[in-house]
Order: C-alpha cells, then sequence, then structure tokens
C-alpha cells in the first residue's frame, strides 16, 4: 500500500473530512443546514396541517397545492440533513431540537380560514428566503461555494412557492 493511500485511509477511519474547510467553518455552516432543517421541518408540518383542514369553496386547489409543496419541501428536509452529513458533522433529527432551533411559529389550536392558511404560508416562505438570503453571505465567509449554490437552489424553490401563493391573495 503507498503512503498516500495509507494516510487516507487513516483519515478515513478516523472520521476526519478534509474537504479544504476548516472544522470550525464546517460547523458554523452545519449550525445553518441545521436552522434550516428545523424552518423547514415547521414548515412541512405546517403544510400537512392545512392540507388535512383546510375547507370552502377552494378546497379542492388548495388541499392539492397545500399537497404539492409539503411533498417539495419533503424533499428538501431529506437533501438537507444530509448536506450536513455531507460536511462530516451530525445532523439534529428529533421535533424536540427542531422546535428548539426554528425561527418561524406554529399556531396550535387554531384552524384558520383559507385565506389566512394562504397568507401564514407566504409569512412563512418569505421568512425562510429572508433566512436563506443572509446565509448565503455567511456561507461564502466560511468559504463553502457548494453549500451556498446548494441553499440558493432551495431559496429559488421557496420564491417559487411563495408566488404560487400569493396569486391566491392578489386581486384581479
Ligand atoms: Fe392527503
Amino acid at each position: 500500500m503507498t503512503t498516500t493511500v495509507k494516510t487516507q485511509e487513516m483519515k478515513v477511519k478516523s472520521g476526519t473530512t478534509d474537504i479544504g474547510i476548516s472544522e470550525q467553518n464546517r460547523r458554523g455552516v452545519a449550525d445553518i443546514l441545521n436552522r434550516t432543517l428545523s424552518d423547514e421541518f415547521v414548515l412541512y408540518t405546517k403544510l400537512r396541517n392545512y392540507h388535512w383542514n383546510v375547507v370552502g369553496p377552494m378546497f379542492q386547489p388548495l388541499h392539492e397545492i397545500f399537497e404539492n409543496q409539503y411533498d417539495e419541501v419533503e424533499e428538501i428536509i431529506d437533501n438537507t440533513a444530509e448536506r450536513t452529513r455531507n460536511m462530516g458533522l451530525k445532523s439534529i433529527g428529533t421535533m424536540n431540537e427542531f422546535l428548539q432551533h426554528t425561527t418561524l411559529q406554529e399556531q396550535p389550536n387554531e384552524y384558520p380560514n383559507a385565506m389566512t392558511m394562504i397568507a401564514n404560508l407566504v409569512g412563512d416562505h418569505e421568512a425562510l428566503i429572508r433566512n436563506l438570503r443572509n446565509d448565503l453571505e455567511a456561507c461564502e465567509k466560511f468559504g463553502d461555494m457548494g453549500t451556498n449554490d446548494f441553499l440558493t437552489g432551495i431559496m429559488q424553490k421557496h420564491e417559487k412557492m411563495a408566488w404560487l401563493l400569493r396569486a391566491f391573495l392578489e386581486d384581479e
């Protein structure tokens, strides 16, 4: 076995992630990813809740659009947690931690009308977009253009989902 292969093998066995970003910076990126994951989980749950409980003449289109969006958010959740693992760090994975780290608010015991549901969701998408926009700069400072690119893609998905919902609130 050559020395290079042996060194590489030792690195992998010791759990070292040698991708050109210091451990401190990777931890900073993981904090961002874990907070994003927490926000996505709260939004996912809210979309499920509204999919189940929406009523009124807009039932059918809203029931469907909420389902489309929780499917999309579910994919974001999986990719975000796995991105943290790509950085060599642990992803959080308990409801307890998601609630500790999220910046979004839940409204327990409330069953809002359809228009309020849409307004709440637009607000959450927009909050996520604003958070992500700040995170992009932080990732750049951490020297992690991979996560910068990854989060840019997520931000664009939320921009589109917010637009699809906002259209229901706008006058013709
Ligand atoms: Fe369903």
